[in-house]
């Protein structure tokens, strides 16, 4: 199968909605003529909610050719949910993507495989594309070994997915965020073909051949080559990285 490698920067929390456009307008400038333009590689951006929409009205004013995506999405579609952002939202403002399960989430936020699998169900019903996180601690790591949790993880998320569904999946070892420790090419490679068995498992062959499977952690402009070399992972998802427009841009135009 040909899956269009997916580049996906995860802001977290950073950059307010003025730093969002700048930053934006800047790293299209930079990255004029590479190869995203010819749609050879995806390029998505992952502002925080309150950026959204200015990254948007500059995406569509500039045809600036990258997608939009959310952090984190409701499980509910409207009503008494004070703080929260329906997907119904993200999808007006033309957002296409959205994250589910970061670690962060599931750490700070006790985000449990249900909930994940909730607002999996919530992304898809309004037409979004999950990018779906899964990743192992330290200590499972130890325990367990790498692709143990990850997958039990994944299954999770997936029930009650369509086989034609169009997910995204992110295998973020969580010792590999932002410790400047990535997983090694063959780590990474390990996991996420263990993680492309399970989706053949849930939602049948053609889906597992089509998904894009991504790494993150700590991945950068000297390593995503190494990444992108394996066979099992289809583009990566990055976090501090994808922060610094020259840092971010060498990581698009990456050379197998
Ligand atoms: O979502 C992105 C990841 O958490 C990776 O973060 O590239 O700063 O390690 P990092």
């Amino acid at each position: 199968a040909t899956r269009t490698p997916l580049i996906a920067g995860n802001w977290k929390m950073n950059l307010d909605h003025l730093q969002a456009v700048a930053f934006v307008q800047k790293l299209h400038w930079t990255l004029k003529d590479a190869k995203h333009e010819d749609g050879s590689v995806e390029v998505a951006v992952f502002p925080p909610f309150t950026d959204i929409r200015s990254v948007q009205t500059l995406i569509d004013a500039d045809k600036i050719p990258f997608a939009l995506g959310a952090q984190d999405v409701s499980a509910h579609d409207s009503g008494a949910y004070t703080g929260e952002i329906s997907g119904a939202f993200l999808a007006k403002l033309d957002a296409k993507y959205v994250i589910i399960g970061h670690s962060e989430r599931r750490e700070y936020h006790a985000e449990s495989d249900e909930v994940v699998a909730a607002k999996v169900q919530a992304s898809l019903k309004h037409g979004l594309v999950p990018v779906i996180c899964v990743g192992e601690t330290a200590e499972d790591l130890e325990k367990f070994g790498a692709s143990a949790v990850p997958a039990g993880q994944l299954e999770a998320a997936l029930q009650g997915v369509s086989p034609k569904a169009d997910i995204v999946v992110a295998y973020e070892p969580v010792w590999a965020i932002g410790s400047g420790q990535a997983a090694t090419p063959q780590q990474a490679q390990d996991v996420c073909a263990a993680l492309r068995t399970v989706i053949a498992k849930v939602l049948g062959d053609d889906a597992a051949a089509r998904t894009r499977i991504l790494y993150g952690g700590s991945v950068k402009s000297a390593n995503i080559a190494s990444f992108m070399r394996e066979p099992d992972v289809d583009g990566a998802l990055v976090g501090g990285a994808s922060l610094v427009v020259d840092e971010f841009a060498a990581i698009i135009r990456f050379e197998k």
